[in-house]
């Protein structure tokens, strides 16, 4: 897979588009800025987005979802917790595909009910679930430190340590990781225990 990371709006958000190399089928991920630059980026890639994925309800990742679908021809895709207007909904488990190869959605509520992960089996779109160094906020309207602790440890932590982990947000000392490192790097997945998690500022 061809995996394209962008930085847009004045959030520090990253947006994505992951590809299939043969078929250059492609997913965005994220869109809550201007569309330009990832249609754009698609276009000079020779990519054609199937859909456009939000990682979480949160408005700089969804407030232009459904424009860029439009300007693409694509699908908005959403998790079925999201009250965002969309195409298609999704659940944990599902896979989206693009040529020949599979993305599979993997819910991972605690920053909000509605957020997942997106991976390919190399690469992981975390959104606002793990950034690099931290994790999301948990205090926010739909945020739970038990669900946040159980989507790092008991979901995230158990993919392969070469996975390489892309967040939402350019947070972190580095634009993304691998997994194994991170999980030596970062307090939230280095705790080790849910009281541990808790203490970590
Ligand atoms: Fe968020």
């Amino acid at each position: 897979m061809i995996v394209k990371q962008l930085k847009v709006g004045t959030m520090q958000n990253f947006v994505y588009l992951l590809a299939d190399e043969a078929s250059r089928e492609a997913i965005a991920i994220d869109s809550g800025w201007e569309t330009e630059p990832i249609a754009r980026a698609a276009k000079g890639e020779s990519m054609r987005v199937k859909y456009v994925v939000a990682t979480h309800q949160h408005f700089d990742h969804t407030s232009t979802l459904n424009r860029l679908a439009d300007e693409l021809g694509a699908k908005s895709v959403v998790h079925e917790n999201s009250p965002v207007e969309h195409d298609i909904a999704v659940k944990d488990g599902d896979f989206l595909r693009i040529g020949q190869g599979k993305v599979q959605v993997i819910h991972t509520p605690g920053h909000t009910e509605d957020s997942i992960c997106l991976y390919d089996g190399e690469n992981l779109f975390t959104g606002d679930t793990l950034f690099i160094g931290n994790c999301g906020r948990t205090d926010l309207p739909g945020g739970s430190m038990e669900k946040m602790f159980r989507s790092l440890h008991g979901v995230i932590l158990r993919l392969p340590p070469q996975t390489v982990v892309y967040p939402g947000h350019d947070y972190g000392d580095v634009p993304y990781r691998k997994l194994g490192e991170e999980a030596r790097l970062n307090p939230v997945l280095a705790a080790k225990g849910y009281d541990e998690f808790l203490k970590v500022p």
